[in-house]
């Protein structure tokens, strides 16, 4: 494995942490620190990003991996029970790609991944790569689609699906409107402030969920509405209960105690989103464990038969603090109305 100094070198150690378990002995005092109102950590491995499926009585998890692939795991509980599968990591098939490129000794820069399946039963996965950029320059990341009739993968690229900018567009994530069952997909871009936007997609035919179906619309602004967002405003994740929207994100940065849950709610898929000054989750002991920037949270966007809950996992960091000691949490999260929130017990 080579290393560059690149912004790449994250995903390069990130590498380095999830490594086998046999690198990074289990601290037995580790169930003794096991939250109560949330539930975790559910995986110890370095495992950001984590996305949520549900189906056939077993929760998936796709995360970032290495920049190359990508990873899953797989549970029959959302509360416990996590482990890892497809050691082989032949999750996306990257190389069938005609628009992302490595950066030179560098990866492909594959991240935060989500996964759902469409109405002719295929599994898509959105993801984020680098564009293909000429011999030793770089261009930023984009966004595209990849189809597979597996859950676990592969996962072939649509090519004619990306969306691209002048800056990195990243952390795709899908939802479809209950009460319109159109598509849209909501992301973050940093061009030319950083923003959350949502695109339409295709809800039917042979593109359904992998063809746009309509412009980008910018729903939050970094730092607008009195909020300070340290430098970042980023993975969105939508989902509906009642007549509310709620958009959730993470604000600051993740490699330290400073990244968080925070959320908008709407009564238009569109907006205007408001955003709620209380966060969902942030950096705490009040779970009656060490809970540390949790973050980039995937909500399951099906309500699961229970109108007031919502399903959720995030990442959190791991002693001692390193960007690529992330973890897997999972919450399920009492909606009341516009307010969303996790009893503390
Ligand atoms: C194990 O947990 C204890 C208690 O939190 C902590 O002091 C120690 O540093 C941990 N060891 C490792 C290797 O993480
Ligand atoms: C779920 O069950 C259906 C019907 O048995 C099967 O066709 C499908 O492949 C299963 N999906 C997964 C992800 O196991
Ligand atoms: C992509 O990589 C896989 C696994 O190494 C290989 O089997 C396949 O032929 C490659 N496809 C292309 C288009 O290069
Ligand atoms: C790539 O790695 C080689 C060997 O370590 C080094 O000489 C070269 O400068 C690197 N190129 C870039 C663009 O970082
Ligand atoms: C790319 O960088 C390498 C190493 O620095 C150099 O040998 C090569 O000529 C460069 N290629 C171009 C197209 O500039
Ligand atoms: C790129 O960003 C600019 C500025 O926000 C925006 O007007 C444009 O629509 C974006 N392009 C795409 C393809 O989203
Ligand atoms: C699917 O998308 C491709 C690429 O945009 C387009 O060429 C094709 O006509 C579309 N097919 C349908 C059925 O809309
Ligand atoms: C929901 O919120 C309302 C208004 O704040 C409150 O009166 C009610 O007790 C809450 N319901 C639950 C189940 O927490």
């Amino acid at each position: 494995m080579r290393v560059s100094v690149s912004l790449a070198a994250t995903v390069f150690t990130a590498l380095a942490s999830s490594a086998p378990a046999s690198k990074e002995p289990q601290n037995k005092t580790a169930a003794a620190e096991q939250c109560h109102g949330i539930n975790g950590p559910v995986l110890e491995n370095n495992f950001p990003d984590p996305s949520l499926f549900y189906t056939n009585d077993t929760w998936y998890s796709f995360g970032t991996f290495n920049g190359q692939d990508l990873q899953v795991a797989q549970s029959n509980n959302l509360e416990s029970g996590w482990s890892k599968i497809r050691p082989d990591h032949r999750i996306l098939a990257i190389n069938e790609s005609t628009w992302a490129g490595k950066r030179v000794n560098s990866t492909y820069g594959i991240w935060a991944p989500d996964v759902f399946q469409r109405s002719d039963n295929k599994y898509v996965m959105y993801f984020s790569a680098y564009e293909k950029a000429p011999e030793n320059k770089t261009k930023p990341h984009c966004i595209g689609a990849a189809l597979s009739e597996s859950i676990t993968g592969p996962y072939h690229p649509i090519n004619t699906f990306k969306q691209c900018n002048e800056t990195g567009v990243i952390d795709p994530s899908w939802f479809k409107d209950p009460s319109t069952n159109k598509q849209y997909i909501v992301y973050k871009t940093d061009r030319p402030k950083v923003y959350l936007e949502l695109r339409e997609v295709a809800s039917k035919g042979a593109n359904e969920s992998v063809q746009f179906a309509g412009h980008a619309h910018k729903l939050l602004k970094m730092h607008e509405q009195g909020f300070s967002d340290g430098y970042n405003l980023e993975a969105p994740s939508l989902f509906k209960r009642g007549d509310i929207y709620f958009l959730a994100y993470s604000t600051h940065y993740y490699g330290d105690g400073s990244y968080n849950v925070e959320y908008a709610t709407a009564k238009s898929v569109l907006g205007p989103y408001k955003r709620v000054k209380t966060p969902l989750l942030e950096t705490t002991d009040e779970f009656g464990c060490s809970l540390v920037g949790p973050g980039s949270a995937s909500f399951l966007r099906s309500p699961c038969g229970d109108e007031e809950k919502a399903k959720v996992i995030f990442h959190g960091l791991k002693e001692p603090i390193k960007p690529m000691r992330r973890q897997l949490y999972t919450a399920s999260v009492k909606v009341n109305g516009t307010k969303l929130y996790i009893e503390k017990s």
